[in-house]
């Protein structure tokens, strides 16, 4: 990757500005603190945070380290509200996944009560971190687009639709779409729109990034999928083969895995062509690229 030096000197950013926001594992209560920061430091490729510090950097048009120190709550927030998703997502009476990230599941070391406080923790953390950035107009307007996106209208409608559909059996296309958009495309939404929140840009750009976000959103479960179904474990940093054990429909059940593909390359470029006429949009658009090459 041409950027590889870029993302890793934003992705070391993220990860100290994690480690400054999340109480020491010797905090009292220490079993809550600990399990807390098991799944956030048991890796994650930071996808929300580095999507948000590249559209913020597109916009602002420069690439500057300093900047981008300053917008490290919004950055920090993002990834705690994410891995809280994974350790509920994780426990057994949703996905039952006993793996994360590489290491044992947040439930599985801890406990199912205190996995699912660390992940209430882990949200309500992320409202005060996000908070912590210096304008305060423009921290509320964030703050208000995460709640937005972990609400019963995104992340967590998502989650629900997703589980009592299954249990229906039938589920057709539009509803999966509906399910991933909400599940998955809400908080890359809400990442890429809080760069356009802080930058100011003008309605126009914020909801052409909205739609850049969705597109990229449903690719990327689409091809998380994909790669479930294929076994391409050496592509996830989880087991492969969670959604047939779990009897899930995907798109590679509804579609089979060559229609998948086809899908999420249309999606990608769809997204590719909201910012192809965006200044200094070549980190974004090398972004987009390295999610297409996770396509097996
Ligand atoms: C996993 O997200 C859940 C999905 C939306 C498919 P990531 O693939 O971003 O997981 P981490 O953060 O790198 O662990
Ligand atoms: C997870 O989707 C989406 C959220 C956590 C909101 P998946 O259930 O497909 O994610 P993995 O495969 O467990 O990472
Ligand atoms: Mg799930
Ligand atoms: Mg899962
Ligand atoms: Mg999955």
């Amino acid at each position: 990757m041409l950027l590889a030096k870029y993302f890793e000197k934003r992705r070391k950013a993220v990860n100290k500005a994690l480690d400054k926001y999340l109480a020491p594992e010797d905090t009292k209560p220490t079993s809550l603190h600990k399990s807390m920061r098991h799944t956030i430091f048991a890796g994650g490729k930071r996808l929300r945070p580095l999507l948000f510090i590249a559209t913020y950097e597109m916009l602002r048009g420069r690439k500057d380290l300093r900047a981008v120190r300053k917008i490290l709550p919004v950055a920090a927030a993002l990834e705690m509200v994410h891995s809280a998703s994974l350790i509920h997502d994780d426990l057994p009476f949703i996905d039952n996944a006993d793996q994360r990230r590489g290491e044992i599941s947040n439930h599985k070391k801890f406990g199912n009560a205190i996995a699912i406080l660390a992940g209430d923790a882990l949200i309500t953390k992320s409202f005060e971190t996000i908070l912590k950035i210096s304008n305060k107009d423009k921290a509320l307007k964030c703050l208000q687009l995460l709640i937005q996106a972990c609400s019963t209208r995104g992340m967590l409608g998502g989650q629900v639709i997703e589980i009592t559909a299954f249990q229906k059996k039938r589920v057709k296309l539009h509803m999966l779409r509906d399910i991933h958009l909400k599940k998955t495309g809400a908080l890359l939404k809400a990442s890429i729109q809080m760069a356009s929140v802080l930058m100011e840009s003008d309605k126009q750009i914020y909801n052409a990034l909205g739609d850049f976000a969705l597109n990229i959103g449903l690719a990327y479960q689409v091809i998380d999928d994909i790669l479930d179904e294929v076994g391409a474990d050496e592509i996830l940093d989880k087991p492969s083969g969670e959604d047939l054990r779990n009897r899930k429909v995907t798109y590679p059940v509804l579609l089979g895995v060559e229609e998948s593909k086809s899908q999420a390359i249309k999606l990608l470029k769809d997204a590719k062509n909201v910012i192809k006429y965006m200044p200094n949009n070549e980190v974004l658009i090398e972004f987009v690229d390295s999610i297409r090459d996770r396509i097996p």
